[in-house]
């Protein structure tokens, strides 16, 4: 399993260091949440910030937008290079257009869904993407409790990147821990981002190396 801190619950007061401390733990990917306060009830960073982590971390970004205008905040945070791009599908009515810009920059794209949204609604821009991103939680907040009908769907996502002979990637997001990581794992999950179990924890190595089933 490959893990992805989710920044939202380090300490903002002291950023460099906990971007430092993670990826010193030995973290694979630093998950960024970019909420605009309209999508999502909450606000988080902007591109100056985020340029900033980026600066700090030795390992790849992974860049979650919860915005309403994906266009306009793929264009702002293009040119900070993140490994990973994922937008809402729910937020999207052109999403092979924002996929092939994305691409244009470099960058992998992936789709989020949030936990009601259907698999379906991305059954033929599969192909497109480099990974799937499937909400465990309602997104905005850290903190919260992991939604359990996020394994069924991320069994149905795994039997359809397998049956189109896909290399696509599978990464969970929400109320990620020690004990959910393991059905994740049976799931056919291949990334976890975790804000609060390894942020909250006193050794981030032992948290994320918990996580590494
Ligand atoms: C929620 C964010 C998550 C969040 C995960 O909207 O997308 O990345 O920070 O935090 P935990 O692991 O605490 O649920
Ligand atoms: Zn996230």
């Amino acid at each position: 399993m490959l893990v992805a801190p989710s920044i939202l619950s380090a300490n903002f007061g002291r950023l460099d260091e906990e971007i430092k401390a993670i990826c010193d733990a030995g973290c694979d990917f630093v998950h960024i949440d970019v909420m605009d306060g309209h999508f999502v009830p909450n606000l988080t960073i902007g591109p100056v910030v985020v340029s900033a982590v980026a600066k700090s971390a030795a390992k790849p970004i992974d860049i979650h937008l919860m915005v309403k205008n994906n266009t306009f905040f793929t264009e702002l945070f293009a040119p900070i290079k993140p490994k990973y791009l994922s937008f809402h599908i729910e937020e999207e009515k052109h999403p092979h257009r924002l996929i092939q810009k994305i691409k244009s920059y470099g960058i992998s794209p992936a789709i989020v869904l949030n936990p009601h949204t259907s698999l379906k609604s991305i059954e033929y821009i599969l192909e497109d993407l480099d990974m799937v991103l499937l909400m465990s939680v309602n997104p905005g907040f850290g903190g919260q409790s992991f939604i359990s009908s996020s394994l069924k769907k991320a069994e149905a996502l795994r039997k359809m990147i397998d049956g189109a002979g896909l290399k696509t990637l599978i990464e969970v997001d929400g109320g990620v821990n020690d004990k959910n990581v393991h059905e994740l794992k049976n799931a056919g999950v291949d990334i976890v981002v975790a804000g609060n179990y390894i942020f909250g924890s006193s050794s981030y190595k032992n948290a994320i190396d918990s996580l590494r089933v």
